[in-house]
């Protein structure tokens, strides 16, 4: 889901997440400030086709991203929405890369999470969705990320993600393919607790942690 190679190179070599961003405007201070990645594949009939037979690093996922955002036949017709269960699709599955389409709207939350031992890209076709990253310290980061935008990011990578536009759209890819997932809660002494999770579980807010 991604794009020409060189409009990625610098950040996705240097940064554990790439953003793009766009302050949050939900009243949570935004400290994010890297420009987003334009996207800018270009439609193809196969997007699936050609992959390596290896794992993919961050660039590739983004130009994988890239390529399934430019190309809507595959996935425009799983576009729907649900407020109580997020609406997501598999678009691809191999030994290496999982592709998804997820539907959102400002009702659907992921929670705080993590992915295991894959890395991963997002791009937003439709809409905006805001990008939280957990800082303990310091209040958490909340940025937005418009149709047209997208990043990419290493195992290390804490997130939750949550639609700020009715109507959101966003290809996501991941390498390797998603298997077991990390949700993070808070316990009423402030501890904070790892639960590892199926990929195949809708991820939700599992506490109010923020
Ligand atoms: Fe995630």
């Amino acid at each position: 889901m991604t794009a020409a190679s060189e409009r990625v190179e610098g950040p996705v070599a240097d940064e554990a997440t790439v953003i793009a961003a766009r302050p949050a405007t939900d009243g949570v201070p935004a400290r994010s400030a890297r420009p987003w990645v334009e996207l800018a594949g270009a439609p193809s009939p196969a997007p699936f086709a050609g992959l390596p037979d290896r794992d993919l690093d961050r660039r590739e996922l983004l130009e994988l991203v890239s390529a399934v955002a430019a190309s809507p036949q595959l996935w425009q017709e799983h576009v729907a929405y649900d407020d109580q269960n997020r609406h997501y699709v598999s678009l691809h599955r191999d030994a290496h890369v999982d592709v998804w389409v997820l539907c959102w709207t400002p009702a659907n939350d992921t929670g705080w999470h993590d992915h295991d031992i894959s890395s991963g890209a997002v791009a937003v076709v439709e809409g905006c969705l805001t990008e939280h990253n957990l800082s303990l310290a310091q209040p958490s980061l909340a940025t937005d990320v418009a149709a047209g935008a997208a990043y990419a990011f290493g195992p290390d990578h804490i997130h939750r993600l949550t639609g700020r536009d009715a109507g959101s759209v966003s290809i996501h890819a991941y390498s390797p393919p998603l298997w077991r997932m990390g949700q993070y809660a808070v316990s009423p002494s402030g501890m904070l607790h790892r639960t590892s999770v199926s990929y195949a579980d809708e991820l939700r807010p599992l506490d109010d942690m923020i």
